[in-house]
């Protein structure tokens, strides 16, 4: 299928002193095709959040972004910010890795969700009411009611990532772009906000980027990966293919130890386990 969103020969520098340019992205490229998730792994300060603020346009002057990001055909790049701040929020739904930086701390969570919404469409007043609701149940959020009277800084970090993933979501975007999403979140909980991302992508066709270095929720989610470390890919392929395969020194560090666990956790369930000496 054709690509939604392609990243080509992406690279952001730091603009330092007297003109001096520090590269922080380098020649990184990658797409995703709708109803796709495309995984990007990579350690803490690999360039994961760079390459998708650059992409997105939520980079300030001081970085210089150069190459190409096209989505539904059209060069992102050369958009205005006004351009790009529609796109964001509509078509593209992006959840950042901070959740306190998305709310306001001074409303109430139901105002902020009924803002968002009746930004949206044409809702009443009851319907948005309805909606956000919903979307604090889709989000395994107990007492959604007593929620949405709540003011930010009473929630959880990990309540405040589902709500930011539940609204992303509920405004049906033809790409979802989701920075760590789950860091936050209790494991169990976790496994239930990825079985509700997998369902959007789905059921309505919905283009994933998910962002991680925790192997195990990116293993859930994504149908390909690169694997990003320095600011550059350092490799791509299926999941089972980094798992096993990985050409890159990096990337088999990255995954060795996790390989191992996985697969004996594996034996055991197959019932394996105690004629291979692993239980
Ligand atoms: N505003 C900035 N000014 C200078 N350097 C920056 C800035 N933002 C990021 N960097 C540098 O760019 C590199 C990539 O940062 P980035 O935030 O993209 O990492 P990341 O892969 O998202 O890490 P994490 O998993 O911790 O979120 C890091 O070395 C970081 O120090
Ligand atoms: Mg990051």
């Amino acid at each position: 299928m054709k690509p939604l969103f392609q990243v080509e020969n992406l690279e952001v520098q730091l603009k330092g002193r007297k003109g001096l340019l520090v590269p922080l992205v380098r020649n990184v490229s990658f797409s995703v095709a709708p109803g796709e998730c495309l995984g990007i792994l990579g350690e803490s300060g690999s360039g994961k959040s760079l390459t998708l603020k650059a992409a997105m346009g939520l980079l300030d002057s001081s970085f210089q972004v150069t190459g190409s990001v096209q989505f539904q055909g059209q060069e992102l790049l050369t958009k205005s910010s006004e351009e790009l701040r529609r796109l964001r929020g509509g078509k593209v739904g992006i959840i950042l890795q901070n959740p306190m930086t998305c709310f306001d701390p001074l409303y109430r969570i139901g105002s902020q969700l009924a803002e968002t919404f009746a930004a949206h469409g044409n809702w009443r007043k009851g319907e948005i009411r309805e909606r956000s609701l919903t979307v604090l149940e889709k989000m395994r959020i107990h007492q959604p009611e007593e929620v949405l009277e709540k003011y930010p800084h009473q929630l959880s970090g990990g309540m405040l990532q589902r709500i930011m993933i539940g609204i992303a979501a509920a405004l049906e975007p033809a790409l979802l772009i989701a920075d760590e999403p789950t860091t936050a979140i209790d494991a169990i909980t976790q496994v239930e906000i990825l079985a509700e991302l997998l369902k959007i992508k789905e059921e309505k066709g919905t283009a994933l980027v998910f962002v991680s270095h925790d192997l195990n929720a990116i293993s859930r989610v994504a149908d390909r990966l690169v694997v990003l470390s320095q600011g550059q890919v350092v490799d791509r392929g299926s999941f089972y293919q980094i798992l096993h395969h990985a050409k890159d020194p990096y990337t088999r560090l990255l995954v060795g130890k996790r390989a191992e666990v996985m697969e004996r956790y594996q034996r055991v369930l197959q019932g394996k386990g105690k004629e291979q000496g692993y239980a």
